[in-house]
């Protein structure tokens, strides 16, 4: 593995690496929209292509109950272990479009002070286009070089974003192509621009709907207020009385099969540098708020959320309109931390949901995707591989944390292929993903570029 070649390589490409980047984030490849359906089929192609550029073989648009996986490989010796990269080429809705500097799927580059070599503004830039394409690029520069030390696959799926309801199914049709020793996902972020870090977590996902009606029809709210159940005014207290006043979770049972970290594990996750205060500024916050006597770190990492996520009824129009609604509606996830199981949290959720609801309305519960929670083994060969080899690019040892955000297929992989999942993200928290001006550091990108070749070298020795 030539380091120094790799980096020269980098650096003289610097503008074409940026530009093809930029021509895939053109795509709006919004997988939950059906009107964008054409553009995430489009997205699969161009994909496909891409991977046919690098040099990888059988590259195959793979069709599927939804959106087609693009599959592709390269196999150097049947005898040498196998690389699985997983990301996805699908992005989330752009909206609202309003606070958008520039164009969601016209590319932007431009500096923040987090980015002073200039970040590329659009969706899909870091979660998953620039993180999935570092993998590309690399092994282009692999190939191109004989720097290729093992075997690998992609599999680059277009439904995660909708909780990728058809990557189980086609997974376990695709169990023997699929087999490898070890995945490799770029799709989450590090702690700083100068403090790289590994995830070796990620939280799952209990995602519920919940409808609450009173009265039969809207009413007069002077005529009828006062004297009827209002269903928002209902859905509300229902909701503030899923916490405590330490803001624990007060659903009977939720907490039975959270695994409690001991002083020592807590130890060496407080040991991951964080600032407090640049995180509430770039929030705008006065204060940050969670679960009594948890750090921010833990309550993102490996603490159990309840969150609404959209609530909705009753009059919203422009003025005033005096009504008492008939319906109200919230959209609430629940990050789930190792060993619940988001069936059972479901479970727990709709009974609960259900048991505190007063007797003047009807209560509704229906779960939408879900996921379980993933941890890496912390003695993982690729794991020590991915830890070498971002210190070999960033010139510091990365430190290890648990990530909040969840990918649900990743636990999935573990029960139907056996294969652990390394998380080698190369994002900030910072750079909005799911929201308007999401954003990718150059030197993200070109750092994942470098970092990639050498943690296959690193996999191939320690292998
Ligand atoms: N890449 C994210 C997950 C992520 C982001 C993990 C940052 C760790 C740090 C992924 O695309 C995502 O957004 N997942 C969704 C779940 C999905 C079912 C919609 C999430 O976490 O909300
Ligand atoms: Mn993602
Ligand atoms: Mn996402």
């Amino acid at each position: 593995m030539n380091h120094e070649s790799l980096k020269k390589y980098i650096q003289e490409n610097r503008s074409g690496l940026l530009n093809e980047l930029m021509e895939m984030l053109k795509i709006p490849s919004v997988s939950a929209d059906s009107k964008f359906k054409d553009q995430v089929l489009k997205m699969a192609d161009v994909t496909a292509k891409a991977l046919e550029k690098a040099g990888l073989d059988n590259v195959e648009v793979c069709s599927t109950s939804g959106f087609p996986v693009v599959y592709a490989e390269k196999i150097i010796d049947s005898s040498k272990p196998t690389v699985l990269i997983y990301g996805h080429y699908d992005v989330q809705p752009p909206d609202p479009l309003d606070f958008w500097h520039s164009p969601p799927f016209e590319p932007t580059i431009r500096k923040t002070d987090i980015h002073p070599e200039g970040a590329v503004f659009a969706r899909g830039s870091a979660d998953d286009k620039g993180q999935f394409f570092i993998h590309v690029k690399a092994l282009e520069w692999m190939l191109k070089n004989n720097a290729l030390p093992c075997n690998v696959k992609f599999m680059i799926e277009g439904e995660e974003e909708i909780g990728s309801p058809s990557l189980v199914n086609w997974t376990k049709e695709n169990k023997d192509i699929l087999k490898a020793d070890v995945i490799l996902i770029s799709d989450t972020a590090m702690l700083g621009p100068d403090t790289p870090s590994i995830d070796t977590g990620l939280r799952g996902l209990a995602y519920m709907e919940v409808e609450v009606t009173g009265p039969n029809r809207d009413l007069h709210s002077g005529v009828y207020g006062g004297a009827v159940a209002n269903p928002v005014n209902i859905l509300c207290s229902m909701i503030a009385s899923c916490h405590d006043e330490n803001r624990r979770i007060t659903i009977p049972g939720f907490y039975d099969d959270v695994v409690e970290l001991s002083e020592e594990e807590r130890k060496i996750f407080a040991k991951a540098p964080f600032d407090e205060a640049a995180y509430k500024k770039d929030l705008d916050i006065e204060e940050v708020m969670g679960e009594k006597g948890y750090t921010t770190l833990e309550r993102t990492g490996i603490r159990p959320t309840l969150d609404v996520n959209g609530i909705w009824g009753g009059y919203t129009g422009e003025g005033s309109k005096t009504v008492l609604p008939s319906k109200a509606f919230a959209k609430i996830s629940m990050r789930l931390v190792p060993n619940q199981d988001h069936h059972k949290i479901s479970r727990l959720f709709e009974q609960y949901f259900l048991s505190i609801a007063p007797k003047g309305v009807k209560v509704k519960v229906t779960p939408h995707h879900g996921g379980n929670p993933v941890v890496v083994p912390l003695n993982h060969p690729a794991l020590k591989a991915a830890q070498k080899a971002v210190k070999q690019s960033f010139g510091k040892e990365p430190v290890f944390t648990r990530g909040g955000g969840s990918i649900p297929i990743v636990a999935l992989f573990k029960q139907v292929l056996g294969l652990d999942s390394i998380l080698l993200g190369f994002g900030l928290d910072t750079d909005a993903l799911h929201s308007p001006n999401e954003h990718f550091g150059i030197r993200n990108y070109l750092k994942g570029i470098e970092t990639v070749p050498l943690f296959f070298y690193y996999y191939s020795i320690t292998k």
